[in-house]
């Protein structure tokens, strides 16, 4: 089974605390938003092979390491998971980006897929599919069912906030699949919102309503 990393850094916690605040509004939700999954890429990062070099310092020639050529590609899930993906683009500037269209149907909260483009050589990539709200973990699910079709073998999905049955659905479905988050909340309401979470992800931060 995957595991559930939970990533509990001061940083990533006082973040995410003021964007789960209803005070907070869209230019300070989406900057911290980007903020925080920059600071996730960090630690979902760490297990990045290297490999030996040799530089020329201005003073001798020095031994150093550098990421030994594991390609990267990084997919939101539109649309919400856009923002965290420029955050991760921060940090791994030379990675390519794909992105999937998926929206919650709000009766059946099934996912319906609108959308999706993926770098040509995707089988050849390690693959950071992020969305800040794994919630059913429906969404998620068919995200990854997509992208394991066109060819990806290595994913990490990586969220702010996931509830206990969102990460249950993806281990079920998606052994394989590690899981990284900010916080793990209690459950989910009638709606299929995470309790207590942040309210809807893509309204927060792009100010639909
Ligand atoms: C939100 C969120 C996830 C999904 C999570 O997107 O960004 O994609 O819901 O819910 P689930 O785990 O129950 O599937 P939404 O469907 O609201 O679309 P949006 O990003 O376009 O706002
Ligand atoms: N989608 C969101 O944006 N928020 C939730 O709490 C659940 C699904």
């Amino acid at each position: 089974m995957g595991s559930v990393h939970v990533l509990e850094h001061p940083l990533i916690q006082h973040k995410l605390s003021i964007i789960r605040d209803v005070n907070t509004g869209p230019k300070e939700f989406r900057e911290l938003v980007g903020e925080i999954a920059t600071l996730m890429a960090y630690e979902v990062t760490k297990d990045l092979p290297l490999e030996e070099v040799e530089v020329e310092t201005p003073i001798a020639k020095a031994k150093a390491k550098v990421i030994s050529g594991k390609k990267i590609a990084i997919v939101p899930i539109l649309r919400a998971g856009l923002v965290m993906a420029d955050g991760i683009m921060k940090l791994i500037p030379a990675a390519k980006m794909g992105h999937i269209g998926l929206y919650r149907d709000p009766d059946s909260l099934k996912p319906v897929e609108y959308y999706c483009k993926l770098p040509a050589d995707i089988g050849e990539r390690e693959m950071i599919l992020v969305d800040p709200m794994l919630a059913t973990g429906g969404s998620a699910a068919a995200a990854i069912d997509f992208v394991k079709q066109r060819g990806t073998k290595h994913i990490k999905l990586v969220c702010l906030i996931a509830a206990p049955e969102g990460i249950a659905l993806v281990q079920k479905e998606h052994p394989d699949v590690d899981i990284y988050v900010a916080a793990v909340d209690e459950c989910l309401n009638s709606h299929g919102y995470i309790i207590p979470g942040l309210g809807d992800a893509g309204d927060r931060l792009f100010g639909t309503k």
